[in-house]
């Protein structure tokens, strides 16, 4: 297969990630059909389609035909039979629950069309641990976008040993026509790129606070003055949720029962007292409730 053929596209989940792929994918011209179980985010999905166009209109960004077009172009439907019984290409973006997703893809095997790729927007997990629930574990493929996916650029497309190079290329090809910087991984590893860099970067950044080195506003802005970052490490895990980072460094620690991967003491405080950062008005800074 080739960009070309690929004219429909199928996007499992609407919610945070899934509504905003397939608005990008309908922008930049593909057929889409966007299916998720719960009817209210369905609902909500396709009333974000009609206050997000008219935005891009009055600033610029689209033509008013552009973003009729796009709105002709997303449909958003309960079925995944209806979503997926035409698509060349199927970006799955539904819960991040390894079995639900191996339900879906054998799914989606028997539904999709035989040359269809089906690609998974995980962030953590590598299709490998997917591939077998269907007879096409060569189509099978990480496709990662960044949160919101209509603005971030990156895609991580991950080659596993089971995909094929058509796949890869197809899916990396895929990602530029949607207006996205794609990186290959040639491998899979937990984690993929970006997410290993940062983990690194945070994981620091929480031993130098713990030694005494230094504090939170002073390590921030050292990644936001010396290195250009948009925002330090504990600004972020504000925005990402420290009960994020405590689950998963618990999850790592779990895994490798290495010490050095258990959350620091300062996150574990944090964590204790329902300190999550922004959602709860306290994390690394405090915010005003307003
Ligand atoms: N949120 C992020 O920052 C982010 C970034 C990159 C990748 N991801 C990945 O994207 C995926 C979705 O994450 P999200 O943040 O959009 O989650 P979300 O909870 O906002 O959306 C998931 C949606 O999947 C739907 N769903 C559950 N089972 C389904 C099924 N059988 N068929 C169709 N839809 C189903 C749910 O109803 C929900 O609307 C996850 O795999 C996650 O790891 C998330």
């Amino acid at each position: 297969m080739k960009l070309e053929d690929i004219k429909n596209i199928c996007v499992v989940g609407a919610g945070n990630m899934g509504h905003q792929i397939a608005l990008q994918a309908a922008i930049c011209g593909y057929q889409v059909k966007c299916s998720d179980v719960s009817a209210d985010t369905l609902k909500k999905a396709d009333a974000f389609v009609d206050s997000y166009l008219p935005g891009r209109v009055e600033k610029g960004r689209l033509t008013a035909e552009q973003a009729k077009q796009a709105r002709t172009n997303i449909k958003f439907v309960a079925s995944l039979e209806e979503a997926a019984g035409d698509a060349d290409f199927v970006i799955e973006a539904a819960t991040e629950v390894l079995s639900l997703k191996r339900k879906i893809f054998a799914d989606l095997d028997r539904i999709a069309p035989k040359h269809a790729i089906l690609a998974t927007n995980s962030s953590a997990i590598v299709s490998s641990k997917i591939a077998d629930a269907t007879q096409r574990q060569d189509k099978v493929v990480n496709m990662h976008f960044f949160n919101p996916a209509l603005v971030m650029k990156l895609v991580e497309v991950v080659k596993g040993e089971h995909v094929s190079e058509e796949t890869a290329d197809v899916t990396m090809a895929l990602s530029k026509d949607m207006q996205k910087v794609p990186v290959l991984l040639k491998k899979e590893v937990d984690g993929f790129l970006l997410n290993r860099i940062f983990a690194a970067i945070s994981k620091e950044a929480m031993w130098l606070l713990e030694m005494g080195v230094a504090e939170v506003e002073d390590i921030d802005n050292a990644c936001v003055y010396g290195a250009g970052h948009p925002m330090g490490p504990f600004r972020l895990n504000d925005l990402t949720g420290l009960d994020l980072s405590y689950i998963m460094r618990m999850e790592k620690f779990r895994e490798t029962g290495n010490p050095a991967d258990l959350p620091n003491p300062r996150l574990v405080e944090h964590y204790m007292k329902g300190e999550y950062g922004e959602k709860t008005g306290q994390g690394w800074y405090s915010y005003s409730k307003k």
